[in-house]
């Protein structure tokens, strides 16, 4: 292959182990920047933004589907794990992009979806056009319905999604799909299966692809015993490994497999598992360096804005990490859940039936319900205790502008299959779907698609991204695209070892206070009235400070000021 972008620039290529603190951006491609204004964010759009994210200070993007796909699932029902969707880009602009990012000195992770396909890949497809029992049926998981003609399904499964885990083809058989109807899973005990992805991982490895985040990485490996047992029944059955279909301990020789490819490169290439799992236990193997090497915990998504929630998160998943080698990840906000802004200016959740914010996207988004500017305050606030902490930081998209959630979208121009596979009365915990993150970003104050594209936005955007626009905040003093900027910056310079020191004289109550090597010290307020900030140089602060009576400086509620002391 001839490509540019197979040598990355010496400056990239020296360090093997630049994963473990990056500040990662997440891109969703559909929505980020569109090239050639046809209102779908492609990869011209994110060639024409590399010195924006340059400019933002992330070490890497991690890119979200931009495979050949019909959207049944935003992209993650795959038609084809080595082409660029046409509506997208090329693979010659794929390999500018990769030019373009590590010209910029930041890497590339992609996602991998590898516990589906979608029903358009040319596997699937000749399972329809093969027999009962043909190896291409074994390539997924068939079965036989039962009752008297085999007219029921297979099991009573329901998918992720809501509605039945199993469809039937027109010969009579059953697949399984565990998400929407277009995304059959794949049977993992088939060995062309495991080749074709060591294949897709070469693949984009050879393009210069630094890392992959694994998709469902909890589901690939299936036992389903002959007679299969119910959704009562699987309920009942421990998660410890020996699960039927969720986390098995088998699933490991899969990513050991693969650790073996990624270790073939220079610097061997990484991977980060999204695993939904029982423990912290568990989720340590997706980890560990003889498997991907690094997982998501998602603790402090799905965490209230509390001191005490904030610290024991902190304490286990650091420990976690300990036992693993691995680093540890922690994320605010992603392409699945509703955006920190907007959670954090709602009242807490009693008990934890939904999704945080889901309830309040299914009403309409009410202005009463919500203190947006407390949400934004705190988001800003966590975000600054997130990048002072050792591991690796996952940024969504828009987050640096600080955008709310989306709750205005007519239900005829939802698109996620979350939204369209449930009814008003069985509407799960995502709500009315995951849209609302996913609308196109706003780079203008103006214009038919706030400078998104030439032409429309796939998904409505609303009248206030004009006052979060990057236009409107870049080199706005306190704007949150600045705090992001001044953040990842001084994060780079004081980032050292991985460890972390509370801070017992500071914390208690309200207040969470840890001290990094070198004498970096980050305090948050989590409560509404201020309290003293410590001597020491002021770095950066979420919002602004306060004086005391004294001549010292007061922290505000809802605020995070790192500081540095005497080393
Ligand atoms: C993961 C993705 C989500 C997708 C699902 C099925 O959870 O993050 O967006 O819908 O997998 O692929
Ligand atoms: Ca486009």
């Amino acid at each position: 292959m001839t490509t540019a972008s197979l040598t990355a620039p010496a400056a990239l290529q020296a360090d093997a182990d630049w994963w473990r603190q990056a500040a990662v951006y997440q891109i969703y491609p559909r929505s980020f920047a569109d090239g050639n204004g046809d209102g779908i964010g492609d990869l011209r759009g994110i060639i024409s933004r590399v010195p924006y994210l340059q400019q933002l200070g992330v070490d890497a993007v991690w890119l979200s589907p931009f495979y050949p796909s019909a959207l049944a699932d935003g992209g993650y029902d795959v038609d084809d794990y080595r082409d660029v969707d046409p509506k997208i880009g090329t693979l010659a602009e794929f390999d500018e992009m990769v030019a373009a990012l590590h010209g910029a000195g930041i890497r590339l992770i992609v996602d991998v979806v590898p516990n589906h396909s979608s029903d358009r890949h040319e596997w699937f497809q000749e399972a329809l056009a093969s027999p009962k029992g043909s190896n291409a049926r074994e390539r997924y998981i068939f079965r036989d319905g039962r009752g008297e003609n085999g007219e029921l399904p297979p099991a009573d499964w329901t998918s992720i999604f809501s509605g039945p885990a199993w469809t039937r083809v027109p010969d009579g058989q059953w697949y399984l799909h565990s998400f929407a109807t277009e995304q059959p899973d794949f049977n993992w005990k088939h060995p062309e299966v495991h080749e074709d992805f060591l294949r897709t991982l070469a693949f984009w490895s050879d393009r210069g692809v630094d890392g992959f985040r694994i998709d469902v990485a909890h589901g690939l490996a299936k036992d389903l015993p002959a007679e299969l047992p119910s959704t009562a029944e699987l309920k009942e059955m421990p998660k410890d490994g020996s699960h039927p279909l969720w986390d098995r301990d088998d699933v490991h020789e899969i990513y050991a497999e693969w650790r073996e490819l990624f270790n073939r490169y220079d610097p061997p290439r990484i991977a980060v598992a999204e695993a939904w799992v029982e423990t912290p236990e568990r989720r340590a193997k997706y980890a560990s360096p003889e498997g991907l090497g690094q997982a998501f915990n998602f603790d402090l998504m799905e965490a209230d804005f509390a001191a005490e929630h904030f610290r024991d998160i902190v304490t286990d998943n650091l420990a976690q990490s300990a036992v693993t080698g691995s680093s540890t990840t922690w994320v605010f906000s992603n392409h699945d859940g509703i955006r920190h802004a907007t959670r954090y200016g709602l009242p807490p959740r009693e008990g934890r039936p939904v999704k945080q914010g889901a309830a309040w996207v299914a009403a309409g988004g009410p202005e009463d319900g919500i203190d947006r500017e407390l949400g934004l305050r705190r988001a800003r606030a966590a975000t600054l205790f997130e990048l002072a902490l050792p591991g690796s930081a996952y940024l969504y998209q828009g987050e640096e502008l600080g955008l709310h959630e989306v709750a205005e979208i007519p239900d005829e121009q939802r698109q996620d299959p979350a939204f369209w596979r449930t009814t008003a009365e069985d509407r799960g915990f995502d709500g009315l779907g995951r849209d609302g993150c996913r609308v196109p970003l706003p780079w203008t104050r103006s214009g038919s698609s706030f400078g998104f594209g030439e032409g429309g936005a796939h998904l409505p955007q609303p009248a206030w991204f004009a006052d979060f626009s990057v236009e409107a905040e870049d080199g706005a003093a306190g704007s949150t695209l600045e705090l992001y900027r001044s953040a990842l910056r001084l994060r780079s310079e004081l980032q050292g070892a991985e460890t972390l020191e509370w801070d017992e004289e500071l914390s208690g109550g309200d207040v969470l206070a840890f001290a990094r090597p070198g004498g970096w010290l980050s305090v948050t307020n989590f409560g509404a009235e201020p309290v003293a900030l410590p001597e020491g140089e002021v770095l950066l602060a979420s919002s602004p400070l306060e004086s005391a009576d004294d001549g010292g400086l007061l922290l505000p509620g809802a605020t995070t000021a790192w500081v540095q002391r005497s080393a």
